[in-house]
């Protein structure tokens, strides 16, 4: 059997062995910004194992850009020792290409992490000034930022330039853009978080501009032969809110400027969304942005079987899926999968010995009785 799910992308120089990502998670575990010892571990079982593609979580441009205290950042000479550190460590033992994801939390910056509540800081807990395209809170309780200047303006472009050099010398070999989940360069793109009235607020086009010149931005200094994508949210799953139509034309744009492949999640931008969560549920907006806009597209979001992701990729309904719970539980998540489709995988040298093909006849991974 030939599995879609198993063959091989490529985007610019790059060529992935497979559909799969492990999809960016935050860890909220750096000191700094730093990476550590735990991104050694975290990161590093994801290497070995069979996905195409591992994503490290959202790393900030900036400290105040950061979600939490404790979120990864590429703001210095410290973080990016550290996470070069990590990186290495990959690329020594693993068998995936790396992508790092860049972001700026925006108005949703200065929080607790979510096992600690994911509430804003208090007054006593060293907040910071928060930046946002207008002054409006994310939610009742929150912060309320700072609308940004054009000198914040300038300013942010140019730290997400900078952190793209940063990934370029730590060597990643993928870059991804975080406009998702009512993060900054999400709070541009939605009427809702953005009620600019200069060039950077009211009509799509207008709401659209700051993403689209970071994006510019990054590209220029991030080489051709390297894919650059961003991650949006389809749709804000609010009444008035940013749509999937939206998104079409956001992803059209990007495709002109040079943009490699959109990664299509949903929501985070406001508290009274409504999610109609079930297995694959933002795969429809994957399928449309590819159809409409005619670039690839990762689709993410409760996929969590085998069979699930062949379909998507074979029926076209997206290049890539990004799959980020369900590898956490089980980061064997792909040797599984192609296991189960019958499709080969790389290893690392040192386990080429664990795979079930070579284990004496009546042993097998899965239970006949079941
Ligand atoms: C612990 C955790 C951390 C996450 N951190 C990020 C992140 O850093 N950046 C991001 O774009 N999405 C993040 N997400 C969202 C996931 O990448 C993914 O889009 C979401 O969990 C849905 O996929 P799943 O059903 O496979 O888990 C996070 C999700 C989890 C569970």
């Amino acid at each position: 059997m030939t599995s879609a799910l198993f063959s091989p992308i490529t985007l610019r120089g790059l060529t992935l062995a497979n559909r799969i990502a492990v999809s960016s998670m935050c860890q909220y575990n750096a000191q700094g910004g730093s990476a550590n010892d735990w991104h050694l571990m975290h990161l590093g079982q994801f290497a070995m194992g069979a996905a195409g593609l591992v994503m490290t979580e959202a790393t900030h441009v900036s400290p105040e850009g950061r979600i939490t205290p404790k979120c990864l950042g590429l703001y210095s000479d410290d973080n990016e020792r550290a996470l070069k550190r990590v990186i290495d460590f990959c690329r020594q033992y693993g068998v995936t290409a790396l992508g790092l994801q860049l972001a700026h939390a925006g108005r949703k910056a200065s929080a607790h992490t979510p096992l600690d509540s994911g509430a804003p800081l208090g007054p006593e807990e060293d907040p910071w000034l928060t930046l946002a395209p207008s002054s409006l809170p994310y939610g009742p309780g929150w912060h309320a930022p700072r609308a940004m200047t054009e000198v914040d303006l300038a300013e942010v472009k140019a730290q997400f330039v900078a952190a793209t050099e940063r990934a370029l010398r730590i060597g990643f070999d993928l870059l991804e853009l975080h406009a998702a989940h009512g993060y900054l360069l999400h709070e541009f793109l939605s009427p809702i978080s953005n009620r600019r009235e200069d060039a950077y607020g009211g009509s799509l086009e207008n709401r659209m501009r700051f993403p689209l010149e970071v994006f510019e931005a990054v590209r220029r200094v991030w080489p051709e032969d390297k894919p650059l994508g961003v991650r949006v949210s389809a749709t804000d799953y609010v009444e008035g809110g940013w749509t999937v139509d939206d998104t079409v034309v956001l992803a059209t744009e990007l495709r002109a400027l040079g943009c490699d492949f959109v990664d299509v999640s949903g929501g985070g931008l406001d508290p009274r969304q409504q999610i109609p969560l079930g297995p694959g549920y933002q795969v429809r907006f994957a399928e449309q942005v590819r159809r409409e806009a005619g670039i690839p597209t990762w689709a993410v979001g409760m996929i969590t079987r085998a069979r699930q992701a062949e379909t998507i990729v074979a029926g076209g309904q997206a290049d890539v899926v990004a799959i980020a719970r369900a590898m956490m539980f089980d980061p064997r998540w792909a040797w599984r999968a192609a296991l189960e489709l019958g499709a080969e995988t790389p290893h690392s040298r040192m386990y080429a010995r664990c795979h079930p093909s070579s284990w004496p006849a009546a042993s097998t991974m899965v239970d006949s009785a079941a």
